[in-house]
């Protein structure tokens, strides 16, 4: 029997770092993965940047892997923990996850250090996609939901589509990922709630301008159930169409155990779908908050 890392249990189907994929055709794997870092971004976000295999490099914005956190404190964790990809560097071989050190996932995941190995599935799920008569959209994510929505970003600016990202943070110092918006070209604007300036209605009036001044082809949003209620209502009466992504808990993440099912509604019938499998990203107008 071999001796396995603590974060390589249950892994046998697992390809390690130079073996061939016994399934080239599939495209989802059981990768374990190197890290190549894992730091801090802020006093609350960690930026993880693994080296991947090339299926793992397939990824596009929306999409998830499943993530099999070591414990923080020598106690179980019994589940993988779903998280959306941050970015994917095709040339460099390399995936990058941006997330909150939390709970108990995140805070074994924040543990890992250069040269830890990590053990990852995916990419799973469908993403976003992006219509080509789209000219400008519009992304409005507030915490971590903005590292959801900076890969669409990345994804619009490389198709020639205009990008105004609205970040929403508790306060000015959480405000995610602005460099990188702003690295592709996107108009930013913050909104915190130190200042009220995150409250609805003011977001609201962001929005509407936008959408007077054509640049709401397209409504993104991810991270918060009332700026989902928001976007929805303007994007119905002013026929703006959108897409959110959705956070849930998952055990599986290929859609097999039915624990992600949500309430969707469509066509004015209520409907249950599995985050993982049919989503994570949904019609934004067929979503129900939570
Ligand atoms: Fe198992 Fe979605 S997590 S079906």
């Amino acid at each position: 029997m071999t001796n396995l890392a603590p974060n390589e249990k249950y892994t046998n189907s697992a390809i390690r770092p130079g073996e061939p994929d016994p399934y080239p055709q599939k495209p989802v794997g059981e990768y374990i993965t190197d890290v190549v870092s894992n730091n801090w971004v802020n006093d609350e976000y960690k930026l993880m940047v693994l080296k991947a295999p090339e299926k793992a490099l397939t990824a596009y914005a929306g999409q998830f892997f499943h993530l099999l956190c070591p414990s923080p404190d020598g106690a179980e964790v019994w589940m993988r923990r779903p998280m959306s990809v941050y970015n994917v560097d095709k040339s460099a071989g390399q995936i990058e996850f941006l997330y909150k050190c939390e709970g108990r996932g995140t805070k074994g995941m924040g543990t890992l250090e250069a040269g830890d190995t990590f053990n990852v599935s995916g990419p799973l799920g469908i993403g976003f996609n992006l219509d080509p008569a789209w000219k400008n959209i519009v992304v409005l994510g507030r915490g971590v939901g903005l590292a959801t929505l900076a890969p669409l970003s990345l994804m619009a600016a490389e198709n020639g589509v205009g990008v105004t990202a609205i970040l929403s943070a508790r306060k000015t110092e959480l405000v995610m990922s602005e460099d990188l918006f702003k690295g592709i070209g996107a108009a930013t604007i913050k909104v915190v709630d130190t200042d009220g300036s995150s409250d609805v209605s003011n977001v609201e009036k962001i929005l509407e301008g936008l959408i007077l001044n054509g640049k709401a082809d397209a409504f993104f949003t991810c991270g918060s159930s009332r700026l989902l209620k928001l976007m929805q209502t303007l994007g119905k009466s002013h026929g703006v169409p959108g897409q959110v992504a959705m956070e849930q808990i998952m055990v599986c993440g290929f859609g097999a155990c039915y624990v992600c099912m949500r309430t969707f509604e469509v066509d004015g019938a209520q409907t249950l779908r599995r985050v993982c499998r049919e989503g994570p990203v949904f019609n934004m107008q067929e979503a129900v908050g939570w």
